[in-house]
């Protein structure tokens, strides 16, 4: 284990985004037919296993629809499967699709635009996901979506995760669009259930994270700017959790999903992320929901590396987010990790890796191994891990 203490400035950036938001009460009614029609009229509609038909958000879409060209990809599963991008492949390239409309979640989102990126691919569309420079050279179709959970930050970001049972695989990949238009209507979460959402809440809660423990020194605007989201999402996820038809807790914690991963908060940042590839080798292996798998990790993660060197930060955390108070910054920064600890608690999801069925370390190895080489963990990581580190982690969870 070796920390990366190099406190060097706020690196240089360019920031580039396109994302549309329209964000608020029912703002589909009377403009996602204007919004599709700018791309054209053969959609590409895609979604997940049904939750949408449950709570009438299908029928309205179609509904509004009337006049254009719709074709269907369903059934796509949370951790999305290369199956459903070949599919979604397929009807692209038959139907020649203008426009792609996402309604769903993260991974409906995530396998979207992927699937845009396909329609101009010859080959397998897993050549995408284990070689995203490839996606750099070709066109996307437009992505327009309608975000149903609050979680991931697929609705402004460039990003996707895709998963590959055959392989056990789960990888991220880059295109060259962010989504053209994202619909955000917290009314649309109501119905997300107590699972998804607490998933969701720690899922923004570590994307800050993982942009906040950098080494790069003196980010006032950008730690600031994370701290606010953080206390955001502590305030309104238990909110949510009570009042699932609070529309305040709903559209913070939809903003935060948002703010947290659309690029800025992470802006002149040194360091690449830690938690996040070490979880996607667990859902890769088991398929677990992605927050809950960072719920279980991060708190162990905190305690491996804390430090004399990373206590400041850890600490800085403490007193700004939790208003933990004291002049001693590692008596701070373990009451911050145990302030996480119970906070996560708190929303009523499984803490260890047995409770969510993971009760042998019969992959442990293999995961660490590939959680290291695809996050270069012993490289760029804010503070550097080995295999052996991770596997720590693991027997630690
Ligand atoms: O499939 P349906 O029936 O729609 O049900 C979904 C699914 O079962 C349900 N759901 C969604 N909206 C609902 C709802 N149920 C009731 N009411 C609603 N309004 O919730 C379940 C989970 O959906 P999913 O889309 O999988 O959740 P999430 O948004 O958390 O996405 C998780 C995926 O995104 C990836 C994760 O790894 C995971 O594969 N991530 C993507 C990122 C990105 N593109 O930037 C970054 C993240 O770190 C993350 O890795
Ligand atoms: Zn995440």
């Amino acid at each position: 284990m070796k920390i990366n203490a190099g406190r060097h400035n706020m690196q240089d950036f360019t920031y580039v985004n396109k994302t549309e938001i329209h964000f608020g009460h029912d703002r589909i009614q009377s403009e996602l037919r204007p919004v599709l029609e700018r791309f054209g009229k053969r959609v590409l509609l895609t979604y997940g296993g049904g939750s949408i038909k449950k709570n009438g958000l299908y029928d309205q879409v179609k509904d509004l629809l009337g006049g254009f060209d719709i074709f269907e990809l369903s059934g796509i599963a949370p951790n999305p499967k290369i199956d459903s991008v070949r599919e979604g492949q397929k009807i692209a390239k038959a139907e020649n699709v203008d426009v792609i409309l996402a309604v769903g979640g993260g991974s409906v989102i995530d396998a979207s635009k992927v699937i845009g990126s396909a329609k101009f691919y010859e080959g397998d569309p897993w050549d995408l996901v284990i070689n995203p420079s490839l996606r750099k050279e070709i066109d996307q179709v437009p992505v327009v979506d309608i975000l149903t959970l609050a979680a991931t930050g697929t609705e402004m970001n460039y990003g996707s995760v895709i998963s590959n049972p055959e392989t056990n695989q789960k990888l991220g990949t880059y295109g060259p669009k962010s989504p053209a238009v994202s619909f955000e209507d917290p009314e649309l979460t109501y119905s997300v259930s107590k699972w998804q959402t607490a998933a969701g809440a720690i899922d923004i809660m570590s994307h800050l994270f993982e942009q906040y423990f950098d080494n790069a020194a003196n980010k006032d605007v950008q730690d600031g700017l994370k701290e606010g989201i953080m206390r955001a999402d502590i305030k309104w996820a238990d909110t949510a959790l009570q009042e699932p038809e609070n529309y305040d807790a709903r559209a913070n914690l939809m903003w935060a999903s948002t703010m947290a991963l659309n690029g800025i908060v992470g802006l002149g940042n040194e360091n690449g992320w830690t938690v996040h590839p070490i979880e996607h080798e667990v859902s890769a292996y088991y398929d677990i929901t992605h927050g809950v798998g960072l719920g279980i990790l991060t708190p162990r993660w905190m305690q491996y590396v804390l430090s004399a060197e990373t206590a400041p930060k850890f600490a800085q955390y403490g007193r700004n987010v939790w208003h933990l108070t004291g002049d001693d910054d590692m008596t701070v920064a373990k009451a911050a990790i145990q302030k996480t600890y119970d906070w996560i608690k708190s929303l009523d999801v499984p803490m260890t890796l047995p409770e969510v069925g993971i009760d042998s370390d019969e992959h442990f190895q293999a995961m660490a191994e590939s959680a290291v080489k695809v996050g270069q963990l012993d490289k760029h990581a804010y503070v550097s891990l080995q295999p052996s580190d991770v596997v720590k982690i693991f027997e630690a969870s």
